[in-house]
């Protein structure tokens, strides 16, 4: 395995060689600056600092109230740790849907004051305007279709997308469209396989699945998720590799135990003199 000294800057750029080959990309989420470096330092191509942030660490239902400050301030923290992967800023409900100018500038704070390198917007092809503007000023985006949280209440819920006629056609629709717009990356959100294996086929920018079966070039994890910190819910997509609530509340047992018993501290963690 390669060291992170040994391993190159990742870009856009990557993103799209790395589908050309075939190569599969891995992403997983970050909020804070200490996760970030070891996810930095595990190798990933990219790390995205989800609004998913608002559930997962805020402890919200749903990823709507998540504000722009929240969003640049843990964006900030995360772009501080990392030197190799992509930094992905998602924009946060409502700051970018109202107009373009809204988007310009919102989607400009994440690169120009939290240090992201792309950013990552919710919607098909009614957005794609946008999208053209910010890729024409220089700000790279990564689209996002599927099953969007932040439509979570017009869709019913967090539903498997695309099993309707008119659903699967507007999604291919709509992932050509924001490929021809110039994103460079797409995520594809809990949408048949079937679905995503067509878009993957069909346009240029890699698609990034989270939900969305094996064809896809790459795959995106919430980290709480994959590390069992995130309990209230398990989607039958995430694979967890760690029980780290588990670990925590067996620390936090231990230390309590050892207080109450006068076990903690022993003369060893103490100053004597
Ligand atoms: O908010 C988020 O974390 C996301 C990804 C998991 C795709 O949108």
């Amino acid at each position: 395995m390669s060291t992170i000294n040994e391993r190159k800057k990742t870009t856009v750029r990557t993103f799209l060689r790395k589908k050309q080959k075939a190569e599969k990309l891995a992403i997983l989420t970050a909020y804070d600056y200490y996760t970030a470096r070891i996810l930095d330092a595990s190798g990933l191509d990219g790390i995205m600092v989800g609004d998913s942030l608002n559930m997962v660490v805020y402890g919200h239902q749903t990823t709507l109230s998540a504000e722009m400050d929240k969003m640049l301030f843990h964006t900030r923290a995360v772009a501080d740790a990392v030197r190799l992967a992509l930094v992905i800023a998602d924009m946060p409900f409502l700051s970018y849907q109202p107009s373009v100018e809204t988007a310009i500038l919102n989607a400009g704070r994440f690169l120009k004051e939290a240090g992201a390198e792309a950013v990552k917007l919710e919607g098909g092809i009614e957005i794609v305007p946008t999208v053209k503007r910010l890729i024409e000023l220089g700000i790279p985006v990564m689209g996002h279709i599927g099953m969007t949280p932040q439509s979570i209440h017009r869709l019913g819920g967090p539903r498997v997308q695309g099993r309707e006629e008119a659903r699967y056609n507007y999604f291919l629709e709509s992932a050509e469209a924001l490929d021809e717009a110039g994103c460079f990356s797409c995520v594809l959100e809990l949408m048949t396989a079937p679905l995503a294996k067509e878009i993957t086929e069909r346009v240029a920018m890699a698609t990034i699945g989270i939900g969305s079966g094996r064809y896809c070039d790459g795959q995106v994890l919430v980290i709480n998720d994959i590390i069992g910190l995130y309990q209230e819910m398990q989607p039958r997509f995430v694979r967890r590799y760690a029980n780290v609530a588990a670990e925590i509340e067996k620390a936090a047992r231990g230390f309590a135990e050892d207080v109450r018993s006068g076990g903690y501290p022993s003369d060893e963690e103490s100053f004597l003199e």
